[in-house]
């Protein structure tokens, strides 16, 4: 009897699986047909690869994943009746560019072809998303239907520079925790990793000609709370808190990197956001006051944080970090950051003056691009090309510069209008640091950027020609990131809309068609352990004012179509038995002081129950919708 149950059990569950293809791939691919029938994953797996040593780390990968938590086992074998085929295409297919490639799923067989390694990764890594979640999970996982759909696919993406950027000076992250991102990344096909190296919080990068750097660069007092409201530190605290990558860590990471298709872009942000430099080196400010790693409080000289362009030990110095780090990073880009400066310190400072007049600089803005200029000097002098943050457009562009447009796209766009190349981050789309929902219940961010808003942008401006553009990033900032699960929870799942942006096709850009993937890509990242936000099924409150009067109504509305919302204005928990919202917005009662609203699908709920009171509501009616 219980064997017949477990069979029909197991009956049940395969024909779910069958009966379930909603093929949910992130980011969708190009062309994908889907054919009948499934693709049944033998316990005997074969691969030929045609013992070509270019595909072994895309064939570890495959090997890898399918056998982890399958307990199947794999052989390489030269044989046509391989169930895996994969190869390498002896003269390139145009179509596929450097990292496309064609996969074809049948009852019997699966075969990827690609021009470039990079391709058959990302075929394995589409053909993983066809099988069942529990693919993802790190142990061996029971009973489970390991089949695919039947497909065919083309696909390649619309942007060489797919990135996330994680900063690691306002909080360190370990080498397996940036390890561990990267395999995140990869599997929805990023192929930068921006680190930002160093910030007025920390060093993060062995430099050997100047230990000092790290001695003193990474380590800052111990603080835990709300960022930015720490005490500063006191005489007789140690710096213990911090750390960085010596060379031979970060040579690990970039070998790491290298077999995900991911290329490690390095930042060192100068001249401004250099507290921690400034901190190890008493002489390199205007100001030459003595300064230790800042751990979140508010500096006792506020934007003290410069470099003096007008001391020539500086650029000596610089000169030193860049030549270690372009002998130790493949990437063909640093990035010298180069936002933000307060410039009042060089207006005063006699150095810096002195340059000014001798370089015939008409301002401090002219001083700053004499600084930028100056670096990309070094930079090229050591074979590499120079990227900063848009800022570094004030005063001139340097004649080769590529620019990371984060103030929107307006840097970005002219930029690309003098034939530079950009990177797009307009934070109002692409910062993970930022909320991603309702802010009363979210831990403590900045402004605003929903998941829809990241689905919704598009990388290539109107009045610009898309070649100048060669992609675009996520930004996390961590001032507010201070543990790896929140790493996680800022990225995913605004991380899966931004994928979809820089390699999907515009065209086939749906919203809820994303939804639904995103959804099914919940248990995959359930099963590898990885963290995410549900914020977009969470009631958006935007207050609306009542035409002619000092008063405001509350529309409540959500990203997600299809939810209903349920509320109160007693304080009670809505539940499908409270009112439903219709859609127009609601007056407060007389004498309510609140609202209580939650989401629910199929009269189950999906969001958090959130109160708020009128007068946040109406604190709020003049806020823009970046705000809350
Ligand atoms: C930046 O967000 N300051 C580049
Ligand atoms: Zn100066």
């Amino acid at each position: 009897m219980k064997q017949i149950i477990l069979l029909s059990a197991g009956l049940f569950s395969l024909f779910t699986v069958f009966a379930q293809d909603n093929i949910s791939i992130i980011p969708q691919p190009v062309k994908l047909t889907e054919n009948q029938g499934h693709f049944i994953l033998p316990a005997t797996i074969t691969i030929n690869a045609d013992g070509n040593p270019g595909l072994k780390t895309a064939m570890a990968e495959l090997s890898e994943r399918l056998t982890l938590p399958t307990g199947y086992h794999v052989t390489m074998t030269n044989s046509g009746s391989a169930v895996f085929r994969i190869g390498l295409n002896k003269t390139a297919d145009p179509e596929l560019g450097n990292e496309g490639y064609r996969l074809s799923v049948t009852p019997g067989k699966v075969t990827i072809t690609a021009n470039q390694p990079a391709g058959i990764f990302y075929g394995v890594q589409s053909f993983l998303q066809l099988l069942p979640p529990e693919i993802e999970s790190n142990i061996r996982v029971a009973d489970i239907a390991w089949n695919a759909p039947c497909v065919s696919i083309t696909d390649y993406p619309r942007f060489g520079w797919r990135g996330l950027m994680l900063d690691v000076s306002r909080h360190f992250f370990t080498k397996e925790e940036v390890k561990k991102y990267m395999v995140q990344m990869a599997r929805y096909k990023y192929n930068v990793l921006h680190l930002h190296l160093s910030d007025d919080q920390g060093w993060r990068i062995e430099i050997k000609s100047l230990p000092q750097l790290t001695h003193v660069g990474a380590w800052r007092v111990k603080r835990t709370g709300l960022w930015g409201e720490f005490l500063p530190a006191l005489a007789y605290e140690q710096a213990s808190d911090g750390g960085f990558y010596t060379q031979e860590d970060m040579r690990e990471m970039i070998s790491f990197a290298k077999d995900l298709n991911i290329t490690i872009l390095p930042e060192i942000d100068v001249p401004a956001h250099s507290l921690a430099l400034i901190a190890s080196f008493q002489n390199l400010s205007c100001t030459q006051l003595p300064y230790s790693v800042n751990a979140g409080f508010r500096s006792p000289v506020r934007d003290d944080n410069a470099l003096c362009i007008g001391n020539d030990s500086v650029f000596m110095m610089l000169d030193k970090i860049f030549t270690e780090l372009a002998a130790l990073f493949p990437c063909e880009y640093i990035h010298i950051g180069g936002d933000e400066a307060y410039k009042g310190f060089w207006a005063d400072c006699p150095k810096c003056q002195k340059r000014m007049t001798d370089e015939h600089l008409k301002n401090v803005d002219e001083l700053q691009s004499y600084f930028v200029k100056r670096m990309e000097g070094i930079l090229k002098s050591k074979g590499k090309k120079l990227i900063g943050w848009d800022e570094i457009l004030e005063g001139g562009l340097a004649p080769e510069a590529t620019v990371m447009s984060w103030r929107g796209m307006k840097g970005g766009i002219e930029a690309a209008k003098m034939n530079h190349h950009v990177v797009m981050t307009p934070w109002d789309y692409c910062y993970l640091d930022l909320y991603q929902g309702e802010t009363s219940v979210e831990p403590p961010a900045y402004g605003m950027c929903r998941l829809s808003d990241s689905y919704n942008y598009d990388p290539v401006p109107d009045s610009v020609d898309e070649k100048y553009i060669l992609g675009g990033q996520g930004n996390l900032w961590t001032e507010r990131v201070s543990n790896y699960r929140h790493v996680e929870y800022m990225t995913w799942p605004r991380g899966l809309a931004l994928a979809e942006v820089y390699w999907s096709p515009k065209a086939d850009r749906n919203w809820d068609h994303f939804v639904q993937k995103m959804e099914a890509q919940f248990p995959r990242l359930d099963a590898e352990g990885t963290k995410y936000a549900l914020s977009a099924y969470n009631v958006m409150y935007t207050p609306v004012r009542i035409k002619d009067s000092r008063s405001f109504s509350v529309k409540l509305s959500t990203e997600i179509k299809g939810l209903d919302i349920y509320y109160t204005f007693d304080g009670t928990n809505p539940d499908p038995y409270y009112p439903k919202y219709s859609g127009e917005p609601l007056n407060f009662p007389v004498g309510a002081t609140q609202i209580t609203a939650n989401t629910f699908r199929n009269g189950k709920q999906v969001g958090k129950q959130i109160t708020l009171k009128k007068d946040e509501l109406a604190a709020r009616l003049n806020q823009g919708r970046h705000q809350y």
